[in-house]
């Protein structure tokens, strides 16, 4: 029987989803995070890079649980009017276009570090077959019918459009043009014969879907749009084109005239890094997409809609994040803005520029992207507050013999009550203060990136380093003398406690800056095998337990664990007011 009998969710209740709960968290969980497949009609620009970077933090992070639970799916999506147009447009065959312009996606990623496991493109005989084996069930369960759709198709956003989603502007030479209100691309009106989805059978089951699982698309504004879009009319939609006008496509099985549509084809690609039709039971409906405002609804009706009409689950997660704008302004081609990654790669670092991204980048709302704001950022977190921190206690002037130092228990004792410096050794009031921090800052951390909140991750990893460096500040142990063995304990103990907060900064640094996060764990002589949550635990010395690192060699000096940013000469006098 057809799946849209309004009972959902079947067993879709997830363990742990209520608030406060652990989610999605602890070892043996199987996840299949996806970034959306990316259109190869442009290149690659920051937006992109955007939610693939995330994609990636949250893989990196749930990777520190443990090995060989998760993967990364990213890849390009190749079919549809708007790359035949484009092929058109540049004089070039699509499949030419489409494997040039994956090329740069694909190599983008392995610049920007994004630890992908499949990269999969559209135009793969895999693919093709997913799609036919999905359509064909969705034909099978009786859910396609023949009938005349008329009505608005946007092809930049190769989607339908209602009247209500419409307006009319001035286009270019002045003369009145129907765009769409969201994006404001230009829509054509289209009359042909379709397959159509049933679709509106759906809303039932998916209003149900949502209200069981409050967790399942966050931030928590983007669940309650998609609860108010279920509230209002849900037409049954068109799911194929007629192949004289579309080729650059999946045709339908069994009939010639039509191509598949292509958010049908694309949003199958989940399906198909998960080994549908014969594999994907060992990963599927582990799927966690993250995906830009804009492609929402695709992830959030569309896409659970067409699994449950298959008789699949929904995707567990859906993790939605804002747009970037370019000094207040949209990206777009016609105004000149887009920023080119590699180009910021090259200005910022690498680690510069996902840092960047990652810290400034809140998915809740559109943020901005200018220069100035980028180096000004990079440098005093990076460059100087952590690089810094580690360049003032690893120096051989103040830690000559080079090793990991010995921690004292009777220069910082443990206790409750600290404000006595007699009971507690040298530690002052503040101390304890960053040991309660630090001690903290795992869990704290962990529970950002399953909220889909990194920004506030990292918000608290910067906070304990500011609190690091005034500890450091606080003590002056450049000042105290080695030469006098009361004095030496104290430094190595300041020495050791500054060390153990950069290891575990530089463990929850490595999702999102993992060159740096290396450097900074390698100068440490921090083994790679010491480098998971389960090596988070703070000062075990203060703890009363042994701690491993204590007289370690420490590692090579490599230089600045991050180089400060210059600011460009013309910027300078632009900013200064110099410029005549
Ligand atoms: N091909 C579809 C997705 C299909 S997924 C089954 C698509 N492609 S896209 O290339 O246009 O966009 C890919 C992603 O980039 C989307 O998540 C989109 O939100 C994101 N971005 C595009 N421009 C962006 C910004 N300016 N800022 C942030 N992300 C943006 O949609």
């Amino acid at each position: 029987a057809p799946a849209s009998s309004g009972d959902w969710p079947r067993s879709r209740c997830r363990a742990g989803s209520g608030p406060g709960a652990p989610r999605d968290s602890g070892p043996g969980r199987r996840w299949l995070l996806s970034t959306p497949i990316f259109y190869v009609n442009g290149p690659p620009h920051i937006g992109h890079l955007y939610s693939a970077l995330l994609a990636d933090a949250l893989h990196r992070h749930r990777g520190l649980l443990g090995p060989g639970s998760g993967r990364l799916a990213t890849g390009t999506d190749e079919h549809g009017l708007k790359i035949q147009q484009a092929a058109a447009a540049a004089g070039t065959a699509p499949s030419e276009l489409c494997s040039h312009v994956s090329g740069l996606f694909r190599d983008l990623f392995f610049r920007a570090a994004v630890s992908f496991t499949d990269f999969i493109r559209t135009t793969e005989p895999r693919h093709r077959r997913a799609v036919q084996c999905f359509w064909a069930a969705l034909q099978g369960r009786g859910l396609l019918y023949k009938d005349f759709y008329e009505g608005w198709y946007c092809t930049p956003d190769e989607c339908f459009l209602t009247q209500a989603q419409i307006t009319e502007r001035p286009d270019a030479q002045g003369r009145p043009c129907k765009v769409s209100l969201e994006s404001g691309h230009q829509v054509h009106w289209t009359k042909e014969e379709n397959y159509m989805f049933k679709l509106s059978e759906f809303q039932e089951p998916l209003r149900k879907w949502l209200q069981g699982n409050r967790h399942v698309i966050s931030p928590e504004p983007f669940y309650q749009v998609v609860l108010r879009w279920l509230e209002e009319d849900l037409p049954d939609l068109s799911v194929s084109r007629e192949r004289n006008r579309l080729q650059w496509g999946i045709p339908v099985p069994g009939d010639s005239t039509q191509t598949i549509y292509v958010w049908v084809d694309a949003l199958v690609n989940y399906l198909t890094v998960a080994g549908y039709p014969d594999a994907h039971h060992a990963w599927w409906p582990a799927a966690h997409h993250v995906v830009g405002k804009d492609i929402l609804k695709f992830h959030a009706i569309y896409w659970p809609a067409l699994l449950m009409a298959v008789g699949l689950d929904p995707p567990e997660q859906i993790y939605v994040h804002s747009h970037w704008t370019v000094r207040g302004q949209k990206m777009s081609k016609s105004l000149g803005n887009v920023v080119d990654p590699v180009a910021c790669f090259k200005q910022y670092t690498v680690d510069g520029f996902r840092y960047f991204l990652l810290r400034q980048g809140v998915p809740e709302r559109d943020c901005d992207y200018y220069e100035e704001k980028v180096i000004k950022l990079v440098n005093s977190e990076l460059a100087d507050a952590l690089g810094g921190l580690l360049n003032r206690c690893i120096a051989p002037s103040i830690n000559p013999s080079g090793i990991y130092p010995h921690f004292s228990e009777s220069c910082f004792r443990k206790g409750s009550d600290h404000i006595d410096v007699e009971a507690s050794g040298r530690a002052l009031a503040e101390d304890y203060e960053l040991v309660a921090s630090v001690d903290r800052l795992p869990l704290q951390v962990t529970d950002y990136f399953e909220h889909f909140q990194i920004y506030k991750a990292l918000e608290s990893v910067v906070a304990c380093v500011r609190q690091t460096n005034g500890f450091f500040q606080r003590h002056t142990p450049w000042k105290l003398c080695r030469d006098n063995p009361a004095e030496k304990c104290w430094l190595d103990t300041v020495l050791h406690v500054t060390l153990e907060c950069l290891r575990i900064y530089g463990i929850l640094l490595q999702p999102v800056i993992p060159a740096t996060a290396d450097k900074l764990l390698s100068r440490l002589s921090i083994k790679p095998e010491e480098r998971a949550f389960t090596d988070l635990t703070f000062l075990p010395r203060y703890h009363g337990k042994p701690c491993p690192f204590e007289g370690r060699k420490l590692g090579p000096d490599m230089g600045a664990l991050f180089p400060r940013l210059e600011t460009p000469r013309g910027h300078q006098m632009e900013i200064k007011g110099l410029r005549p």
